[in-house]
């Protein structure tokens, strides 16, 4: 079955619904995060217009490392007090930054970035929630990402993080 070839019709919810549903059965049976991840860099980057860099930033336990991702080649790694993705792994909130311009500390590592998303990839654990990383996506249009672009993505990186899970 070829997942590129399957396009997203209806609202956006609604595409959004069908783009979770090839994110899931791609991530069947699979837990290993480098396999998932760049699966789904490629499926949501071919997916959705409008973009210019999908990818996965994973925490060392120090700062982010980049992980898989479709795009140019991008910053290795983003301390916490650092940008975007900074932000969202800091404050393990969702950020959604409609003019990169605007936003103290933004690291350009593709010019062309205009808007970007990023969401936190946090597993609740007993002894505290831990940070696996962010889920990152950037724009060369302004103001891409409104808040239904913000819940599908956060479905999908909820996903991403329950196929990490043995089974
Ligand atoms: N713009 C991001 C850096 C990561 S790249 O865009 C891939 C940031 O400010 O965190």
């Amino acid at each position: 079955m070829s997942f590129a070839s399957i396009p997203l019709t209806g609202s956006k919810p609604e595409q959004y619904a069908q783009l979770l549903a090839q994110a899931e059965a791609l991530l069947d049976g699979e837990t290993d995060r480098i396999a998932n991840a760049a699966n789904l860099s490629a499926l949501v980057y071919h997916a959705l217009p409008d973009l210019n860099w999908v990818g996965f930033y994973f925490y060392d336990g120090t700062e982010l490392v980049v992980g898989p991702f479709q795009g140019l080649p991008a910053c290795v790694r983003i301390p916490l007090d650092k940008g975007v993705c900074g932000a969202a792994a800091r404050t393990r909130t969702t950020q959604r930054v409609a003019d990169v311009h605007a936003f103290p500390g933004h690291i350009a590592c593709d010019s062309a970035s205009r808007s970007e998303l990023v969401v936190p990839l946090v597993v609740p654990l007993a002894e505290g929630d831990a940070l696996v990383g962010v889920f990152d996506l950037d724009s060369p249009v302004p103001d891409r990402f409104d808040v239904e672009d913000q819940a599908g993505l956060e479905a999908i990186a909820a996903a991403f993080l329950r196929s990490l899970r043995p089974a």
